[in-house]
């Protein structure tokens, strides 16, 4: 598949016999698609998701570009192939028909003057336009600089880069912190808004409107932080919901509270309206976080058939990374389809990730004390009395890591614990069904509770496949599926 590909950009290469720095840079496409082939040779898999999106090699941290084009999702994210550490960003290119089963492509942007830091996509017929920050080392403080460009494709496999990048050069305030555009298009105008900051560190988010996304007018702030909210707001979103606008984000710089706020840095939205002849958004519903889990930044959503989808970097920075030691680092989330309900945003799994369900691996009552084993890939619905404790432990037959699943009824907690005290948790008012809906891959546990009202997405490591032990005083009502695979080894 690859080589063809190859053979065939060549091909255009020589009959094209284009500019040097066209060739150079199609040149260095070429070299890293073998490097990504042959590298991949030597990834450990016990790690490896069977159904979630990961680089093939490499390091890989923000999803980017999450678009519905031409009857396919097309999903891109930051990348670094050559280390399993953060390096020069790329980005990467997966697609997929039904946002289930994703298909690997070739790097879509590599670095030049600029590292090609997260932005988005749109599509316009049959061209799908990137709008990204290219960040730029400079010889003054603080030696970088932020600006935006464009890059295009005809084929939704091969980019150009805009000539006349930057499209937007700096921030109105001049912060150099200046990121993450996220476009889209209404009535006949397309608006982008982009992560910054105030001169005295507050987080904010900046608007602007455009008719053809080279030249950009400023509108307004669209958010900002009162002092309370973080220094940056990274990878904004914006987008209606069931009558109201959210405004979701990645604000760094929150001071824990209680059980909040406990990642290194946070993902989270405001609910309020907006007006698209004032261009002013009213917060109505004060910021709340997306997901309660440990590892889970950077959520980006697009839209399609009337669905709004969000998915999310499943992994955190500055924490360890166990599967870089095996030549790869980084996963994104399942798709989760939003819904807007008593003021707060729910996610369920995408409908089509039924379609991964194998066989059925047990159906019953689970009593206290009983195991059952399993794959690496697992889907879990449980069903207890929340008038008792539930106390669910998951963990690798061959060791490894570990991770109980906690429902306390005197306090009406759910607990996601890791063990050695490294736990989130949340309080859950079941607004409907009080079934949890658990999918295990190599390396991550992802729990949606009732409707999608609480959801805890972590990283845990476990060896050899999974093991569940019922540690509550009750017996579980479980039905575990066998899951299929669904990205490339
Ligand atoms: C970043 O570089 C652009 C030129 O590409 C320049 O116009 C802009 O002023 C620079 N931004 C800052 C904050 O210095």
């Amino acid at each position: 598949m690859t080589l063809i590909r190859n053979g065939f950009i060549l091909l255009c290469l020589i009959a094209l016999s284009s500019a040097a720095s066209v060739d150079s840079y199609e040149e260095a496409k070429i070299q890293l698609e073998e490097y990504i082939q042959n590298k991949k040779t030597e990834i450990d898999p016990r790690y490896r998701p069977l159904y979630h999106v990961a680089p093939p090699v490499g390091w890989m941290n923000d999803p980017n570009g999450f678009i519905y084009h031409n009857g396919e999702f097309h999903l891109f994210y930051q990348y670094y192939p050559y280390d399993s550490v953060w390096g020069p960003m790329h980005w990467g290119h997966t697609s997929s028909p039904d946002l289930v089963n994703w298909k690997q492509l070739p790097t879509a942007l590599l670095p030049e003057e600029e590292m090609c830091f997260s932005g988005s996509a749109v599509s316009e017929g049959d061209t799908m336009i990137l709008m990204y920050t290219g960040r730029r080392d400079t010889d003054d403080e603080p030696f970088f600089n932020e600006s935006q460009y464009l890059a295009y494709s005809d084929d939704a496999i091969n980019f150009q880069k805009y000539e006349g990048n930057p499209v937007l050069a700096e921030s109105p305030n001049g912060s150099p912190d200046f990121r993450d555009p996220k476009v889209w298009k209404y009535s006949d105008d397309y608006y982008v808004i982009i992560g910054s900051k105030t001169l005295d560190n507050r987080g904010r988010v900046l608007l602007y409107k455009s008719k053809d996304m080279k030249s950009w007018e400023y509108l307004t702030v669209l958010g900002e932080s009162d002092g309370d909210m973080g220094y940056m707001w990274e990878c904004p979103d914006f987008f209606e919901l069931d009558g109201k606008f959210v405004l979701l984000m990645s604000p760094q710089g929150l001071e824990p509270q209680g059980d909040r706020y406990k990642n290194v840095y946070q993902n989270g939205y405001i609910i309020g309206s907006f007006n698209y002849d004032t261009n002013e958004f009213v917060p109505e519903v004060p910021f709340q976080e997306t997901d309660y889990g440990h590892d889970f930044y950077a959520a980006t959503t697009t839209e399609a058939n009337g669905k709004r989808y969000l998915l999310a970097w499943l992994s955190m920075w500055e924490v360890p990374h166990p599967e870089d030691t095996d030549g790869w680092a980084g996963k994104i989330t399942l798709p989760r389809e939003l819904s807007l309900v008593n003021n707060r945003i729910l996610m369920k799994p995408v409908e089509a990730m039924e379609n991964l369900r194998e066989n059925i691996a047990v159906d019953e009552n689970v009593g206290s004390d009983e195991e059952h084993e399993f794959g690496k890939a697992v889907e879990l619905l449980v069903d207890s009395d929340l008038e008792q404790k539930v106390d669910l432990l998951l963990e690798g037959r061959d060791g490894g890591g570990k991770v109980w699943l906690r429902w306390d009824p005197g306090v009406r907690k759910v607990v996601v614990d890791r063990g050695s005290g490294d736990i989130r948790q949340v309080e859950w008012s079941p607004i409907g069904s009080h079934t949890w809906r658990i999918f295990l891959d190599a390396s991550s546990l992802e729990l949606f509770c009732g409707e999608g009202e609480v959801v805890f997405s972590s990283r845990v490591f476990p060896l050899g496949g999974w093991k569940l032990t019922n540690q509550s005083p009750q017996p579980l009502r479980i039905k575990a599926f066998n899951l299929k695979r669904s990205v490339p080894e």
